[in-house]
């Protein structure tokens, strides 16, 4: 009884009144696993293990029925269990960020006199980050052939080829039967003429059978999904070959080598933390990963892009086609553009990455995962 906790000591540490402890006691969502000769509730570690994920179901806005459902789901094991609440808290993050940015951009234009429609101040609630930044989308990103020449060979001699969050079709190879598939109504409104067939889905649930395509890739799309390892099985299962473009998370060398995330936005470490490792996204298909170097003139505007070209990041336009600059919040955004803007005029940044300016190709981090 000595390791057990009172329900007073219980509501205290969790910061709910004892009321909806007897609540959720009362509705079998959470009994307390032993009582006190006195008769009060006696919660174990496993009773707070419960309540731990009941409380965070809450805040995510669950319903007590449903959030019964899922700590009570026989199919998952704690760890399974965990890291469906850290997706969905993930999501969460991502919708607060895009929120954020749509409230930003509705200051900036009443500032100019300028009213938002009532279509425009009602989609921000119901949009995924990619359904409010996913407009500028287009503006820089786009297939950059060489690093598209190693994901088209990589697919090997595979007729049918799922594309999961495939976006505006970048990357599509033009000679083979692709399905895509893409969750934001917004990036799927932008996929140009002809492009392929598009379903609306989600990586961690694709509606296809067992191997029905030759191969499934992914492209700069696995750190946007709430349970990447989930939705790389979900590939595996449906595919008979797999291959993902993403970048290795726990290699902190690049980071460091990179300027961008070293001198001015070290934030985007935070973005990283709990993120799978390479090894686990490898190990999810059962493949091997290969680095891919960043040419100096990558045609695809994402994150690392502009590595030898520094002055494309004080471009708004390119930075709204990358969800980092948005991720990261606006006050950490405003602070590594401008600092960037003096150390280009100062001439300091180039005093500091000078060596770069030798180099045609750059190793960032960037993977491709075959299997
Ligand atoms: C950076 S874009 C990449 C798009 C495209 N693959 C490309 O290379 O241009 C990331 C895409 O992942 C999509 N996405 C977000 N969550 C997803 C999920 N759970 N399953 C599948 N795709 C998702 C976004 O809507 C967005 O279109």
């Amino acid at each position: 009884m000595a390791d057990h906790l009172t329900v007073g000591r219980v509501a205290e540490l969790a910061g709910v009144s004892v009321r909806t402890l007897h609540h959720y006691d009362q509705i079998g969502l959470l009994t307390p696993s032993t009582r006190t000769i006195g008769g009060r509730r006696a919660y174990s570690a496993a009773d707070v293990e419960r309540l731990r994920e009941v409380l965070a179901y809450r805040r995510l806005g669950f319903g007590l029925r449903e959030i019964a459902e899922l700590v009570d789901d026989p199919a998952t094991d704690a760890v399974a269990r965990l890291c469906r609440l850290r997706g969905l808290l993930m999501d969460q993050r991502d919708r607060a960020a895009a929120m954020v940015t749509a409230i930003d951009r509705e200051l900036e234009a009443r500032a100019m006199g300028i009213r938002t429609t009532p279509e425009e101040q009602l989609r921000v609630f119901g949009a995924r980050l990619y359904d409010n930044i996913g407009s500028a989308y287009p503006a820089t990103r786009r297939t950059e052939p060489r690093i598209a020449a190693r994901i088209w060979d990589a697919l090997g001699d595979a007729r049918t080829v799922l594309n999961v969050g495939a976006g505006t079709g970048s990357y599509e190879p033009p000679d083979r039967d692709v399905t895509a598939v893409e969750p934001s109504a917004v990036m799927r409104a932008q996929r140009p003429a002809g492009a392929a067939p598009c379903v609306a889905a989600a990586a961690q649930s694709l509606p296809f059978a067992d191997q029905s395509f030759d191969a499934a890739m992914a492209v700069s799309t696995v750190h946007h999904w709430p349970d990447p390892v989930a939705g790389l099985r979900e590939m595996r299962r449906v595919a008979r070959r797999v291959v993902v473009f993403t970048y290795d998370a726990d290699d902190t060398g690049w980071r460091q080598r990179f300027w961008l995330t070293r001198d001015y936005l070290p934030e985007f470490a935070d973005l990283l933390v709990g993120w799978p490792s390479l090894a686990d996204l490898t190990r999810a298909v059962g493949g091997r990963a290969e680095p891919v170097l960043v040419p100096w003139d990558c045609a695809d505007g994402f994150f690392e892009a502009y590595w030898r070209r520094p002055e494309a990041y004080l471009d708004e336009r390119v930075r709204r086609a990358v969800s980092v600059w948005t991720r990261v919040g606006p006050r950490a955004e405003r602070r590594a553009v401008s600092t960037l803007r003096e150390d280009l005029a100062t001439g300091r940044w180039a005093e500091r990455n000078r060596d770069l300016m030798a180099l045609d190709a750059a190793e960032l981090g960037l993977r491709l995962i075959v299997a």
